[in-house]
């Protein structure tokens, strides 16, 4: 006797990457900023008092939309605060799909985009990225045929780090007729002179998903947001969101997090100098790894070396050092490497290339 949906019966969950309990593991396997959050959010999180905690906090997260509208010139109603990134991707899916309609994605990309389709019911319209990870020229074209009313775009792209820029998005956005979600978990690490957030105003389709996990290192207090016209973001502030799904702790300390650029873009500038080193010497032993503008790269295992992708993974795991490995068809013979300090990235190195 069983009593989940059919659907729920059938599917499989997301496989979230490994969280050991031994803080000596080096982890670079779920792309968290590998640098403390801002001092500003370590003091803020001694001044929580016993009050705030015993009310329910603010629906619409004030503290922290507050400095999101003056970082992003927009207004409070082209915000919604979520738990986490995750949780707008899911809202957006129950806002703008009706149940049993396609959801499309790019293919590879965020591997929970199609287990949150299969929640809802709703089969995936994947449409295959080309050789450099940019959609094909049909892509809009494919999704308006196949009638999707969401679309999911991660850009930066994961699991490659391949930027589309503003251009790109902006036609689209225009070509899409459905609705168009950029998910920018990762743009902080991207060039600092990339931006899209203008391109809200421009298009009534078109919304941004960001997160505080990766370039505010706040990956485990859950808080992410929505950016877009107002006509995309009421409806899911409004109604389709729990009142409370952000805490009084995560609205607090994030308004911290974003109120301090200069310590966030500190970590940034660091990610990405590691980034690129960390590139070039997998690069020099002869790994194919195209430029990422994430905490990331994807590094394909040269021709005829000694292991396997997977046995790699392996390896590294048994020495306490954790990547990621995507057993599917155009990942297989890829590593996803999350970009760790200078020790850790040379820890990496050390492990790594002697195995090849
Ligand atoms: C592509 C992508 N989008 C969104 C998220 C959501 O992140 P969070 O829920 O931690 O904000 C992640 C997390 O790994 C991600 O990789």
């Amino acid at each position: 006797m069983t009593y989940e949906r059919d659907i729920i019966r059938r599917m499989a969950g997301y496989v979230p990457g490994e969280q050991p309990s031994n803080a000596d593991v080096i982890k670079l396997n779920t792309n968290e900023n590998p640098w403390p959050p801002s001092p500003r959010v370590m003091q803020a999180l001694t001044t929580i008092s016993a009050e705030a905690l015993r009310r329910y906090p603010s629906p619409g997260a004030t503290a922290v939309m507050e400095e999101a509208a003056t970082l992003h010139g927009v207004d409070h109603d082209q915000l919604v605060a979520t738990n986490g990134g995750d949780e707008l991707l899911r809202l957006a899916i129950t806002t703008f799909v009706p149940p049993g309609q396609p959801i499309g994605i790019a293919e590879p990309s965020y591997s929970l985009y199609p287990v949150l389709a299969a929640i809802h019911d709703s089969p995936v319209h994947r449409v295959a990225l080309d050789s450099d990870w940019s959609p094909p020229a049909d892509f809009a074209a494919a999704m308006n045929d196949a009638g999707v009313p969401l679309t999911l775009l991660v850009n930066p792209h994961a699991p490659s780090g391949h930027l589309l820029d503003a251009d790109t998005i902006s036609a689209l956005a225009g070509d899409l007729q459905g609705v168009l979600l950029v998910d920018e978990a990762y743009v902080d690490f991207a060039d600092p002179d990339h931006d899209v957030t203008a391109l809200v105003h421009r298009h009534d389709n078109l919304m941004i998903l960001r997160t505080l996990s990766k370039g505010y290192s706040l990956a485990g207090l859950r808080l992410g947001y929505g950016i877009g016209p107002a006509g995309l973001i009421q409806p899911i502030a409004t109604k389709t969101r729990d009142s409370y799904s952000v805490d009084a702790v995560a609205d607090h300390l994030g308004a911290a997090a974003l109120a301090d650029q200069s310590s966030a873009r500190a970590s940034w500038r660091a990610v990405r100098d590691e980034r690129d080193r960390l590139t070039q010497a997998l690069r020099d032993a002869g790994f194919t790894v195209p430029d990422s503008q994430a905490n990331f790269c994807l590094a394909s295992v040269p021709e005829g070396a000694a292991a396997s992708a997977a046995q790699l993974y392996a390896a590294l795991k048994d020495q306490g050092i954790l990547v990621r490995h995507f057993d599917t068809p155009r990942l297989r013979d890829d590593l996803r490497i999350s970009i760790g300090t200078p020790a850790q990235n040379d820890a990496l190195l050390a492990a790594l290339l002697p195995m090849l």
